[in-house]
């Protein structure tokens, strides 16, 4: 392997950068010549590619964000704009491809690694939906930046003795509502894996109403309903007025922790490393600290359990 991409796609996680940064200086480090693709498979489509060196991701370990910039592509789902794009590649005697990116990025590499281009996906989300590995890049720092805001809303909403509703990413995962709500104390936690109803919600208001706790902090995840439907729904049946916040990009924006560049450090060389051995259509994932690989459709075809002890947490918490 002579010459490697490297693009981000889909919604941007924090640490993508560290990832980038990490693809390139392995690059480097084993000689090997590195391009980065500019707004993801639209980019790729476009042929939009530029080379990379050691200085080019200087001073961006610590930047939220993508500096290759993201995109979303519904273009590449067509055969022969994937073939435009492998034939980019090509043209430049690039024959590796990582792609950081999420469930639908990963099936994009599937895809392209039938055009003659070896790919190796490594999962930068965060929405932390990809049940083959433990942890997505992104995913820890949009945790504590949701901690962060919880903070600063449950200060004002303990002064003014009002429930808030914080509305936060996940359309299918909780995990972001889940994890987040733990760590801030929030008092109920409405994610897309566990039925919640609206009288089970206003049963723990009252509840808490009954203790002398006015305010209450729901964390919903955005995959279940908006915030202000259920903001109307609880207004309707209970006349409570709650405060709604949706956290929207905030919790996608950001420095990333250490944790998050330290995974996307290892995870950055790993991709490197499997093109270089010959791998390709290969999925990069973290399991009990090591870092591993599996083929793309493997680590897709593995479904989520759901945390049931982790959620059950939040009832025995809140009481
Ligand atoms: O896939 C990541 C994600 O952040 C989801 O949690 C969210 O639903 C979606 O992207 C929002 O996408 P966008 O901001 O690009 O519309």
């Amino acid at each position: 392997m002579k010459r490697i991409a490297v693009l981000t796609s889909g919604g941007d996680a924090p640490g993508m950068n560290a990832a980038i940064r990490s693809v390139v200086r392995a690059s480097v480090y084993y000689q090997i010549e590195i391009y980065g693709v500019y707004r993801g498979y639209r980019g790729l489509i476009d042929g939009d590619i530029e080379p990379l060196y050691a200085s080019s991701v200087a001073d961006i370990i610590h930047k939220g964000g993508t500096f290759l910039k993201s995109a979303r592509s519904e273009a590449f789902k067509e055969p022969k704009f994937r073939k435009q794009a492998a034939d980019h590649l090509k043209a430049k005697g690039i024959d590796g491809l990582v792609v950081i990116g999420g469930d639908g990025s990963f099936i994009g590499a599937e895809k392209i690694s039938e055009e003659g281009i070896s790919t190796v996906a490594i999962p930068g989300t965060i929405d932390n939906d990809l049940a083959y590995t433990d942890e997505s890049i992104g995913f820890d720092t949009s945790v504590n930046t949701v901690l962060d805001s919880i903070s600063k809303i449950r200060d004002t909403s303990t002064s003014h003795e009002k429930p808030t509703i914080v509305e936060v990413m996940g359309r299918h995962c909780g995990d972001i509502a889940l994890y987040s709500g733990i760590a801030g104390g929030a008092g109920t936690i409405i994610i897309p894996e566990e039925k919640t109803t609206t009288n089970e919600i206003i049963a723990k208001l009252n509840k808490d109403r009954q203790r002398g706790k006015l305010h209450h902090l729901i964390l919903l995840a955005e995959g279940v309903q908006s915030a202000a439907s259920l903001q109307e729904e609880l207004k309707k049946q209970t006349g409570i007025s709650a405060r709604i916040s949706v956290l929207g990009f905030i919790q996608r924006g950001g420095d990333p922790t250490s944790r998050d560049r330290i995974l996307a450090s290892r995870m950055g060389v790993k991709a490197v490393e499997l093109l270089m051995d010959g791998h390709s259509n290969q999925a990069v994932g973290i399991h009990n600290n090591q870092v591993y690989h599996l083929p793309i459709q493997e680590a897709l075809a593995i479904t989520k359990p759901f945390d049931q002890e982790m959620y059950d947490l939040t009832k025995i918490l809140s009481v």
